[in-house]
């Protein structure tokens, strides 16, 4: 059963939240620990979630779940009581956010509203995702599957991740794709998201071609001197570096 021990690794874990949110909260300068306490809903959930996190590990049955599910009533915010949270997450505003049962979030992680860590279908095993130390997931961001955000990664608002993430990434859009490497814009032909190679494109440009050979000729054949050819219209280009990120 949960113990004195545990009890004070809550108190802990609690303390270190209410820090985060003060540093890490532009709006909580000037305010008290207490009033963090009282006031920010990002915080409660996590008090909620620490508490049911260590009845669940406990073994102690229907009061996790029980809990998870009044913190997300309160607060709008979602965490399975077997999702394994670091220390110093702070989760900003908060509505909407939702962490699935295997999701691991290290330390000094940021989370906005609207975030979802969920897995990509009816998988069973671990099925969501491993957040590193030190990664910031924008608003509305939605990050699927058993994937790894590296540690110190920053995820766009809105981005929709698949794919593992590498350290100190900028990765930004839908598919999420990394804008940023250590401060640098990704090299290589592998990062070059604008110009993939489009074979339907390719192959349409090739069947328009044929179909204007084939009306030329029977242009030709029937003596008509104008024949009316189907055009092609390129697509437009999008201006800017990387318009699928921007
Ligand atoms: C991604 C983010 C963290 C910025 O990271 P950064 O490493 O400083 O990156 P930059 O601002 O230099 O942007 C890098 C590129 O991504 C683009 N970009 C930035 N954020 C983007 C987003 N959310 N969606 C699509 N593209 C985005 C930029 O336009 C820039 O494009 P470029 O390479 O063509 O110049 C930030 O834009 C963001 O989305 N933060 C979330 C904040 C949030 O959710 N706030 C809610 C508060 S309530």
């Amino acid at each position: 059963m949960i113990g004195i021990r545990s009890a004070a690794r809550v108190l802990g874990e609690l303390r270190r939240d209410i820090t985060a949110a003060h540093e890490r909260d532009p709006a909580a300068r000037g305010v008290t620990g207490l009033e963090i306490l009282a006031t920010w809903p990002g915080v409660h959930a996590l008090l909620a979630h620490r508490v049911a996190h260590a009845l669940s590990e406990a073994g102690v049955p229907v009061a996790p779940r029980t809990i998870a599910a009044a913190a997300r009533t309160i607060t709008g915010i979602e965490i399975h009581p077997c999702a394994d949270v670091g220390d110093g997450l702070f989760i900003d505003h908060g509505m909407g956010v939702v962490i699935g049962e295997t999701a691991e979030i290290g330390e000094n992680v940021t989370i906005y509203q609207g975030v979802t860590l969920g897995g990509t279908g009816f998988a069973t095993g671990k099925r969501h995702p491993t957040i590193e130390d030190n990664v910031t997931i924008g608003s509305g961001a939605k990050l699927l599957g058993p994937i790894t955000i590296g540690h110190g990664a920053k995820i766009g608002a809105n981005a929709v991740v698949i794919h593992d993430v590498p350290p100190n990434a900028t990765v930004v859009g839908n598919p999420g794709h990394p804008v940023r490497v250590d401060g640098k814009r990704p090299e290589g032909p592998d990062a070059d998201w604008v110009h993939l190679p489009d074979p339907i494109a390719d192959a349409i440009k090739q069947l328009s071609r044929r179909i204007a050979d084939l009306e030329r000729e029977l242009a030709e054949r029937d003596g008509r001197q104008d024949p009316q050819i189907g055009e092609v219209v390129p697509l437009r280009n999008v201006r800017g570096p990387n318009p699928a990120g921007g």
